[in-house]
């Protein structure tokens, strides 16, 4: 084995998906992070049986809990596996039913699409090879000027999206449905917000690490639409699917992937950071570049991490 790549969420879905493409290469260990066991060795299993890759493992990781992503980073570095080339960050969750916080009181599509990764990669960072890449699987969801059928992102402050109240009861499902569609949007802003901060904090350092976020495309039949109601899912299941045939940017699991894992794997663009979809880099919105944003964002989340890393 000569390299490491993580994937997080590579049960299902993308992740899945990519972890596959990636473990074709027997030279590369593949860690698939992920929050369920079960999901888990499942995939680990499918993923050795198709490509003959011994070196797929799964490891626990619940992005909802700090005390998780700790111990995940001690049972990584406890393996003294070969270099670490990748950490994508892939995992995702979107809750349009009720509020959802984390272990430690993060409204969770915050805590987990954003903190947790944040907690996550500035523990692996040192694990990383120079020539190395971070990849925040992000979404078009975040562009206005996309017109999806998610609402726009609105961030006003970091700690507004992590601390906001559960105040459910004075809402109809209608309400509930557009909270939680307007806090995953304003989730994957956050993932590109990061990314460009990130990759101007590494852009001192040798190498430099590539900071890259990625728009896969709508998926339809992923695992994202689970907390909508039966006929949502069943629709975003076996009949939007269909649209991958005609439809603009929407794409199945696997074409996305494949895009994502060209990314990982070939130095696409000399540039420290770069926003992609799957036709090629794009600009992402014009909110994501906003320095005053990003600070914010880098800040406040700084600042949980580190308390919480002093007491722990
Ligand atoms: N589907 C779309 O249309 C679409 C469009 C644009 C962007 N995206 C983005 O693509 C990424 C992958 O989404 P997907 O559509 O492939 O969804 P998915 O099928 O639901 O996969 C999500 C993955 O994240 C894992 N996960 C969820 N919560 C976690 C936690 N607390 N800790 C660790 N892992 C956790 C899930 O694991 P379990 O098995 O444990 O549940 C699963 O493996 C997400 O970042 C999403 O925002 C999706």
């Amino acid at each position: 084995m000569h390299k490491t790549i993580i994937i997080t969420g590579g049960s299902q879905g993308l992740g899945f998906q990519a972890a596959k493409l990636l473990a074709k290469d027997k030279q590369t260990g593949i860690v698939i992070a992920n929050r369920n066991k079960e999901n888990t060795s499942k995939a680990v299993e499918q993923i050795k049986a198709e490509t003959a890759n011994q070196n797929v493992l799964g490891f626990p990781l619940d992005l909802g809990d700090f005390n998780s992503i700790k111990q995940f980073v001690v049972d990584f570095q406890n393996l003294n596996l070969p270099p670490l080339f990748a950490l994508v960050n892939n995992a995702g969750v979107q809750y349009i039913s009720k509020t959802r916080f984390t272990k430690q009181g993060y409204e969770q599509t915050f805590g987990v699409n954003h903190l947790g990764h944040f907690l996550l990669t500035h523990l692996l960072l040192s694990h990383l090879s120079e020539n190395g890449k971070i990849i925040n699987t992000a979404s078009g969801v975040h562009k206005p000027e996309l017109k999806t059928p998610i609402p726009v992102p609105v961030y006003k402050t970091a700690e507004k999206l992590a601390y906001c109240g559960a105040d459910d009861g004075q809402k109809d499902a209608k309400e509930l449905r557009h909270q939680g569609q307007v806090r995953y949007s304003t989730s994957k802003l956050c993932n590109v917000l990061f990314t460009y901060k990130l990759a101007k904090k590494l852009s001192k350092q040798q190498g430099p690490i590539q900071v890259l976020a990625f728009d896969p495309g709508m998926m339809p039949g992923t695992g994202l639409a689970n907390d909508y109601p039966a006929f949502i899912r069943f629709v975003w299941k076996n009949v939007l699917p269909l649209q991958t045939l005609f439809g603009n940017r929407i794409n199945t699991p696997k074409q996305s992937a494949k895009v994502l894992v060209d990314w990982v794997l070939n130095r696409k663009t000399d540039k420290t950071t770069a926003y992609f979809y799957v036709g090629g880099e794009e600009k992402s919105s014009r909110e994501s570049y906003d320095k005053e944003l990003q600070d914010d964002l880098w800040s406040f989340s700084e600042k949980q991490i580190e308390t919480w890393l002093k007491n722990a």
